[in-house]
């Protein structure tokens, strides 16, 4: 059984402000305040594991315990099935560069090295979400999502953050990045694994 989420304030634990705005919107419905960790002007601590689930945990455990508030964090990424998985883990890494992140950049690499391939098409990825919710005391409790969907170029719609504009989940024709907040979140990585953390955590305030 998961650990119910009493208390009436939660830390976001992210300065990604595209990550947070999608949670706020996520959380809204259940009546929680929610804070980010950019907000309080926390330390970002460094994702030094291999793993989705490892790089949520230190997040949210490291805000947890500066904060002294339960914290949740999203690791989150894209893995492109002709690029073996990557960017995977390491997908705001690709958008790294001496003067901040740069994700068109990071976009152009993805297409150039399914050209450089010569991958066929459709060319398959999948966004994944692991959450972490962590309270002070060290518990926490992990939930996953994910979206299958392919990769086009060139890139599409303002809408979004990250790789959105490059993203088509099964079904549709819109990139994320055209899509409303809304309709991405009628299906994507994120809203799914936060149903499971809904249905878990929260179940005072389902309904
Ligand atoms: P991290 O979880 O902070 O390591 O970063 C995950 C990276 O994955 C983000 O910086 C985005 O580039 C990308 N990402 C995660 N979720 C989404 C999404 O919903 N849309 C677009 N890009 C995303």
């Amino acid at each position: 059984m998961a650990r119910a989420l009493t208390e009436p304030k939660l830390l976001v634990a992210s300065h990604n402000k595209g990550k947070v705005r999608e949670i706020r919107a996520l959380l809204a419905p259940y009546g929680v305040e929610v804070v980010s960790a950019g907000e309080l002007d926390l330390p970002e601590p460094a994702e030094t594991e291999d793993t989705f689930v490892g790089n949520a945990r230190i997040k949210a455990h490291a805000a947890a315990k500066a904060s002294g508030l339960p914290s949740l964090s999203d690791d989150s990424g894209i893995e492109v099935d002709a690029l073996g998985g990557q960017p995977g883990v390491y997908t705001a890494d690709w958008a790294e560069t001496p003067e901040g992140r740069d994700f068109a950049m990071a976009m152009e690499k993805v297409w150039t090295l399914l050209e450089e391939r010569g991958a066929p098409e459709p060319r398959t990825a999948r966004f994944r979400c692991t959450l972490c919710l962590a309270w002070p005391d060290g518990h926490d409790e992990i939930f996953d999502g994910k979206v299958e969907g392919r990769i086009t170029w060139p890139m599409r719609g303002e809408n979004g953050f990250g790789y959105d504009p490059i993203f088509i989940r099964d079904g549709e024709t819109r990139t994320f990045g055209e899509l409303s907040q809304e309709e991405k979140h009628a299906r994507d990585h994120r809203s799914d694994a936060f149903g499971k953390l809904v249905a878990a955590c929260f179940p005072e305030r389902v309904g």
